[in-house]
């Protein structure tokens, strides 16, 4: 049941726990004391440094609001704003959340030190197994941000210009397979689809070769670490996910191995992310490892694929659902590209502005990170109230995207807004899809470029239509909110158009 290690370690915690001596009765007192203290403090709404954010009670112990949220977190969300104001908490499994809701309360975030509001405390135990060890939220902060910052060299405008050929001749080549009309699961297309336009663009050609079925369900089995499990559990324990992941881990990265060994032999590489890596140093001069650099391609596939092919699916569905809109921005395509057949380039994706701004609307009423959470480990202090350290302090996009007092038509799919620049920018944390601060996304440009090359092609080859008139209600039960039963009707554009 257990490896030999995670046996010692468990026969470790088991002994640690038994051995009780004076010292630690002692220890186990003074420690009861001090937390009913702590306990008596939470209820008078109290801490060392000032008030308490006010907190939603609860009457079912340890779960407590776990089942409200977690049947409609946003609705949740939002009720609590109503009710309780900007900042507020509540439990869930033992843990306590402390929400920051709308722009100035999200500041606390997004300006915080990762020293005092932590990322690794809360997203290296999902994280780490996954990517490995020697990256992101496994090595101190500063470390990442170098990390981060080779990466960003790799997403580089010359580089775009290669991914966009890349991307289009994916895409056309994956939808051969739909035929010229039909119903079909679009979540499920673009997810396949985009492991492969990002695999080819990201990772390069060697490891685009390797990508059969075998190493697509390896990514499914590293993929399917990413669950509330995981991140509540320790990542010894004995559940299959966690093996598979464990597995999968372990041969993912001995095939980019491979790849790298046969990439640094090349005399003529091309000029893409692996050798932006490979060529890549720390301020201290060092290189990255093998190791490293595997983490970091696993890194970029896993953090782009499920929050691109979700928002690319919800904007299928929001375009199949706004006939005229649809028409639109297929007019746009015929001004800018031409026919189906004509190539699409970086330059023109620009002069795609409609489709930008349904993308951008996409992102504000379906952001699929739903909320951002680091540690706090040092009292912080917003709008009148401390949050004491230990709280799991978050923000979410979807909320403040959608707030009524920062929003007109706030519920309506309306990518015109985005017209006045202004829109988005009023108030500075009131659109965050991407997140802010250290913590940001460094993949936005290349998730517009890819979701924009993928749907130039599909736009320009299918009308898109809602299967009955359903539009997909949003499945909560998923860390990123996906479409619930997902299928798209589509029928082929005239290619004489
Ligand atoms: C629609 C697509 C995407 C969305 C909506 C998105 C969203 C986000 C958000 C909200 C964060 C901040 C997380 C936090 O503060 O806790 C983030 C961070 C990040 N994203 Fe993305 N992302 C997208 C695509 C990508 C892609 C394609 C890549 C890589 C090519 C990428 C790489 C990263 C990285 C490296 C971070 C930094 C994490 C950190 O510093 O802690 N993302 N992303």
């Amino acid at each position: 049941m257990f490896s030999d290690t995670s046996f010692e370690q468990f026969q470790e915690s088991i002994g640690g726990l038994t051995d009780l001596s004076t010292g630690s009765i002692t220890l186990v007192t003074t420690t009861l004391v001090l937390s009913a203290a702590l306990a008596y403090r939470q209820l008078c709404g109290k801490t060392d440094h000032g008030k308490m954010p006010p907190h939603i009670p609860s009457s079912i112990p340890f779960l407590g609001q776990a089942i409200s949220f977690g049947t409609s977190p946003i609705e949740f969300l939002l009720a609590a704003y109503e009710k309780y104001g900007p900042v507020f908490s509540f439990t869930m499994v033992g843990k306590t959340f402390t929400y920051l809701v709308g722009s100035d309360a999200s500041t606390l975030i997004f300006n915080s030190k990762n020293e005092h509001l932590n990322a690794e405390d809360v997203y290296g135990r999902l994280v780490t197994p996954v990517f490995g060890k020697g990256v992101a939220y496994d090595v101190p902060n500063p470390i990442f941000m170098e990390q981060k910052k080779m990466l960003k060299t790799g997403l580089s405008i010359s580089h775009f210009r290669t991914h966009v050929p890349i991307i289009e001749h994916e895409t056309r080549d994956y939808f051969e397979r739909w035929g010229l009309d039909g119903k079909n699961n679009i979540f499920e297309a673009l997810s396949q689809l985009i492991i492969l336009t990002a695999s080819h663009a990201l990772h390069g050609k060697e490891i685009r070769a390797c990508l059969d079925e075998h190493v697509a369900q390896l990514y499914a089995d590293l993929d399917g670490g990413f669950t509330p499990l995981a991140w509540l559990l320790p990542g010894w324990l004995p559940f299959p996910s966690f093996r598979k992941r464990d597995r999968a881990h372990i041969e993912v990265k001995k095939i980019f191995r491979k790849a790298i060994q046969k990439r640094r032999a090349d005399p003529n590489p091309d000029d893409d992310m692996l050798q932006t890596l490979i060529e890549s140093t720390y301020k201290s001069g060092r290189k990255l490892t093998d190791d490293e650099i595997t983490g970091m391609l696993i890194g970029l596939l896993l953090a782009g694929q499920h929050t691109s092919s979700t928002t690319s699916s919800w904007l299928a569905f929001f375009l199949a659902k706004y006939k005229d809109l649809q028409e639109k921005v297929f007019e746009e395509q015929k001004q800018v590209c031409g026919n189906s057949s004509a190539p699409v380039d970086y330059d023109q994706l620009k002069d795609m502005q409609l489709l930008d701004r349904c993308l951008k609307e996409t992102l504000r009423l379906r952001p699929p990170i739903m909320t951002m959470m680091r540690m706090c480990r040092t009292p912080q202090t917003i709008m009148g109230y401390t949050i004491p350290p230990g709280h799991q302090v978050c923000v979410s996009p979807t909320t403040n995207q959608r707030l009524p007092d920062a929003w007109k038509d706030f519920d309506k799919f309306l990518p015109d807004r985005f017209i006045d620049p202004e829109v988005a920018n009023s108030e500075k944390f009131a659109y965050v899809p991407f997140g802010a601060g250290r913590h940001r996304c460094i993949g936005e440009t290349f998730a517009y470029i890819q979701i924009k090359t993928i749907f130039s092609v599909l736009i320009r080859k299918y009308k898109f239509s809602l299967v009955d008139n359903y539009f997909p209600e949003v499945n909560y039960t998923t860390m990123i909110h996906t479409p619930t039963n997902p299928i798209i009707q589509y029928t082929y554009r005239d290619h004489s158009v």
